[in-house]
C-alpha cells in the first residue's frame, strides 16, 4: 500500500466538455466519461487508504448552464448514484454531500439521502460530493448560523473566532484539504473551498478530467509529498520541528 501523508484530497474535476468537443463528441459524452473516471479515482483512493476525498462535481454557478446540459447532468448523477450505492457499501466508503442540496431534483436528493444513510456506519474513505456547492455559499451559511445564535443570545459577537466560524460551516465535518487537484489547466478555485483552501497545496494538471488516470492521481500525491508546508513560518523553523504536521494549519 502506498504511504499517504495527505489526509484530505479534493478535486476540481474540470474539462469534460472541452475533452469531448475536441473529439467531435457532445459535451454530455464528456460528462459520461468523466463519471467513469470519478468512479475509478474513488475506488483507487479507497484502496490506498486515503481518509478524505472530496469531488467538486457541480457548482452553484453551473446552474446557469443551458437547461439541457443541467438536466442531463442531473440524470447522469441520479444514474451513477443508483448504480454505485452497493459499491460504496461494499468498499466501506462513507458518503456525504455538501452544497445547496435542496436545489437538486427531488429524485436526486432522495437517492443521495439513501446513499448517505446506507453508508453512515462505514469506517473507510470519507467521500464527499460537492453538489450545487460554492465556497461563498458555504461561508454565507456559516455567518447566518452565527448571526442566529447571537439573535438567540447563545453567542456574543466578541466570541467569534476562526475556530467558531470553521465549526459553523456546513462542511465543518471535513478537515481542511491538504491537496487540491484541478484538471484542465485552469489555475483557479472557481468558488471551491474558499475558507478551507487557506493552506492547501494546489496541483494543476493540463489533462482534462476524462483523461485523468490513476497514475495522474499518484503524481499529484507525489507532488504533495515533495512540498514543504511552512504555514507562514521559515523553512528553518519547519526543519527544527522535524515533523511539519505538528504545525497548525489554520
Ligand atoms: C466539469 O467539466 C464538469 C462540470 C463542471 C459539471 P466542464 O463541463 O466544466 O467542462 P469544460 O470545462 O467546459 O471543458
Ligand atoms: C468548476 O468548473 C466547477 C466544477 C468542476 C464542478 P467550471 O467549469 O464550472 O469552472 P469555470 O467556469 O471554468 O471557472
Ligand atoms: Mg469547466
Amino acid at each position: 500500500m502506498q504511504k499517504l501523508s495527505a489526509n484530505h484530497v479534493a478535486i476540481i474535476m474540470d474539462g469534460n466538455g472541452r475533452w469531448a468537443q475536441s473529439r467531435s463528441h457532445s459535451r454530455f459524452y464528456g460528462h459520461i466519461r468523466g463519471a467513469k473516471v470519478a468512479k475509478n479515482i474513488i475506488e483507487h483512493a479507497s484502496s490506498i487508504g486515503l481518509k478524505h476525498l472530496t469531488l467538486f462535481a457541480f457548482s452553484t454557478e453551473n446552474w446557469f448552464r443551458p437547461v439541457e446540459e443541467v438536466s442531463l447532468l442531473m440524470k447522469l448523477l441520479l444514474k451513477q448514484m443508483e448504480r454505485e450505492r452497493s459499491n460504496l457499501v461494499k468498499n466501506n466508503i462513507q458518503f456525504h454531500c455538501i452544497g445547496e442540496l435542496h436545489r437538486l431534483p427531488p429524485a436526486v436528493q432522495a437517492s443521495i439521502n439513501k446513499s448517505i444513510e446506507q453508508t453512515k456506519d462505514n469506517t473507510g474513505l470519507v467521500l464527499t460530493f460537492a453538489l450545487s456547492y460554492s465556497g461563498r455559499q458555504d461561508l454565507t451559511a456559516a455567518v447566518r448560523l452565527l448571526a442566529e445564535k447571537i439573535e438567540n443570545k447563545e453567542l456574543q459577537s466578541q466570541e467569534i473566532n476562526e475556530q467558531l466560524l470553521s465549526l459553523a460551516l456546513p462542511s465543518s465535518f471535513l478537515p481542511d484539504p491538504d491537496l487540491i487537484i484541478r484538471t484542465s489547466g485552469e489555475s483557479r478555485l472557481s468558488n471551491f473551498f474558499l475558507w478551507q483552501a487557506a493552506y492547501s497545496e494546489i496541483y494543476v494538471t493540463p489533462k482534462m478530467w476524462p483523461e485523468f488516470t490513476l497514475n495522474d492521481f499518484n503524481s499529484a500525491i507525489n507532488y504533495y509529498q515533495s512540498r514543504e508546508r511552512r504555514f507562514g513560518r521559515t523553512s528553518h523553523q519547519v526543519h527544527e520541528r522535524l515533523d511539519s504536521s505538528a504545525l497548525p494549519n489554520n
